[in-house]
């Protein structure tokens, strides 16, 4: 199950195909990939953001549990936290490491590895952040107790999930682009990338 989870972010790198994914790799390519995907995520999320910002990170070693495209962690390393980071995927790590390199925020550790064996010591951190990664993770409370092994006694965690039961899953996700993916689906139109995989598992 999980060298499936790991493929799918592998070849779908988190919301890469919302903004028209990396084409090559130069430095111009990536510098104005990431700015596009951060207008995109911050225009059509803003309390991502805003929520960010209220969160006193500096000098807190903070470590995040699935990095996706780095968006979020270059902020928690804007706001001068000592900043930490792991993926299921190589991919996401290239990704944030670039992001930091190019521009020049220092960080402590950007690895692959799995949120159910996190390669950190006990104790250790101040913040853990993790935003829509733990309900992908079929063993949830093995992620959480790992969590809660690498966070100091007063430390705190900072998660997004989805809730089954929102309105946003009943109405959007269960009925609304469901009847989109039909309509696509009836009219034979041919999606491509992520909608694509999506209409062959629908
Ligand atoms: C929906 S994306 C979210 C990424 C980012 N946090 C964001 O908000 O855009 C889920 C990410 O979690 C990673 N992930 C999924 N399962 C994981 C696991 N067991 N351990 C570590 N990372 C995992 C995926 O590779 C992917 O990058």
């Amino acid at each position: 199950m999980e060298d499936e989870i790991k493929d799918f972010w592998q070849t779908h790198p988190c919301g890469a195909e919302l903004v028209g994914d990396l084409t090559e790799e130069s430095r111009a390519t990536f510098l104005d990939f990431f700015q596009r995907y951060d207008a995109y995520r911050y225009s059509t999320e803003s309390h991502i953001l805003s929520n960010l910002n209220r969160v006193d990170f500096s000098e807190k070693k903070v470590p995040e549990i699935g990095l996706g495209q780095g968006a979020d962690s270059e902020q928690v390393a804007r706001q001068g936290g000592v900043f930490s980071g792991i993926d299921l995927t190589e991919e996401a790590v290239k990704r944030t490491k670039m992001r930091f390199s190019l521009k020049g925020f220092p960080f402590d550790r950007i690895e692959q590895a799995r949120a159910l064996d996190l390669p950190f010591a006990d104790n250790s951190f101040d913040i853990a952040y993790s935003h829509g990664v733990l309900h992908h993770i079929p063993e949830i409370r093995q992620a959480s107790q790992e969590i809660f092994r690498i966070l100091k006694p007063d430390g705190h965690l900072i998660v997004m999930l989805y809730a089954k039961w929102s309105l946003n899953y009943l109405l959007s996700i269960l009925v609304l682009r469901r009847i989109g993916l039909l309509g696509l689906y009836g009219l034979g139109i041919k999606a491509s990338g992520i909608y694509r995989d999506h209409l062959e598992n629908a």
